[in-house]
């Protein structure tokens, strides 16, 4: 497969950045360099056999210039806790980058990016890109960014320093709009027109966003599945989509996605 490492790479940062949640970074210049925005890494969380399966975490920021690929992931079980342990110095098997990412917007669309708690992961990689790509028209970008509690929500000081309009949404008013980020997406909606939405988060999410969005823009979201190998070869990331003819068929999502056009989905 071309352009996918396999390797073990030297850890350079780790460390949290809000309760359970720890940010990654390794030194490998080569993912940098091919990794896309949505993309993702198979990580071996440890050096046993136990988990035996990696775990798949989204790239959250691949610094090409400085070799280095950053993930920001939730402690969520067994895998990401043992992951959670290693420290800079230490090295850590990945195989990546893998999937399919988000399409970059056409110049002036006008453009929602949506994430609803850790799943906002991928979207500073999409919002770094469309920044040097696509710089002269930030102010056609609104960003929506939500999460349980202030505290839990991730990155949005970069977000802002990176030039943005951000609006973001907690579940228990801590901060911005009290509710979800489809709840307060759909509140801008009515007075805002988008051409493309950008989205990354849990399947409830998507459904409350597919219903917000109506027909006309563009919507492209990155979905989770549990994964075996990551590259196409076991069928246990399965997700339903809708052919161009209306049935209903089986796609992977560790090689058709994990970015698929919202259209296409079968929530
Ligand atoms: C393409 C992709 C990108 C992802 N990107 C990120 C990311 O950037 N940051 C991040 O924190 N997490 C991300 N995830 C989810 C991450 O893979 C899981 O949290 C991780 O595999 C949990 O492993 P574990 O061994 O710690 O937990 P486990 O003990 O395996 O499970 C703990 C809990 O997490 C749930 N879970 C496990 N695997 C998945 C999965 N693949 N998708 C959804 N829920 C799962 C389980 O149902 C269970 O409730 C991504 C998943 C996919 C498929
Ligand atoms: S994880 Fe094996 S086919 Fe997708």
């Amino acid at each position: 497969m071309a352009g996918v490492y396999n390797k073990k790479y030297p850890v350079v940062k780790h460390e949290e950045t809000a309760p359970g949640q720890r940010l990654l970074c390794l030194d490998a210049p080569e993912i940098a360099l091919g990794s896309a925005p949505g993309q993702f890494l198979h990580v071996r969380c440890s050096e046993g056999r136990d988990p035996l399966l990696r775990r798949p975490i989204s790239i959250h920021f691949a610094e090409r210039e400085g070799g280095r690929v950053c993930i920001l992931y939730r402690v969520a079980g067994r895998g990401t806790s043992l992951l959670a342990r290693v420290a800079p110095g230490d090295h850590v098997d990945v195989l990546g980058p893998l999937g399919r990412g988000y399409t970059l917007p056409s110049a002036g669309e006008r453009v929602a990016v949506v994430g609803g708690g850790i799943g906002a992961a991928p979207l500073f990689f999409l919002l770094a890109e469309m920044r040097k790509y696509y710089g002269r028209y930030l102010d056609r970008v609104s960003v929506f960014l939500g999460a349980h509690t202030l505290e839990a929500l991730p990155g949005a000081a970069l977000i802002r320093e990176m030039g943005y309009h951000l609006d973001i949404a907690t579940d228990d008013g801590s901060g911005g709009f009290k509710g979800t980020v489809a709840d307060l997406f759909r509140e801008a909606s009515g007075n805002r027109t988008f051409d493309r939405v950008y989205a990354c988060g849990p399947p409830p999410m998507l459904r409350v966003l597919a219903a917000a969005v109506g027909p006309g823009p563009a919507v492209e979201v990155s979905v989770e599945e549990r994964m075996g190998c990551g590259v196409g070869a076991c069928l246990s990331c399965a997700c339903r989509v809708r052919s161009a003819g209306g049935a209903v068929e089986y796609a992977h999502v560790c090689r058709d996605g994990p970015v698929f056009n919202l259209k296409d989905l079968v929530l």
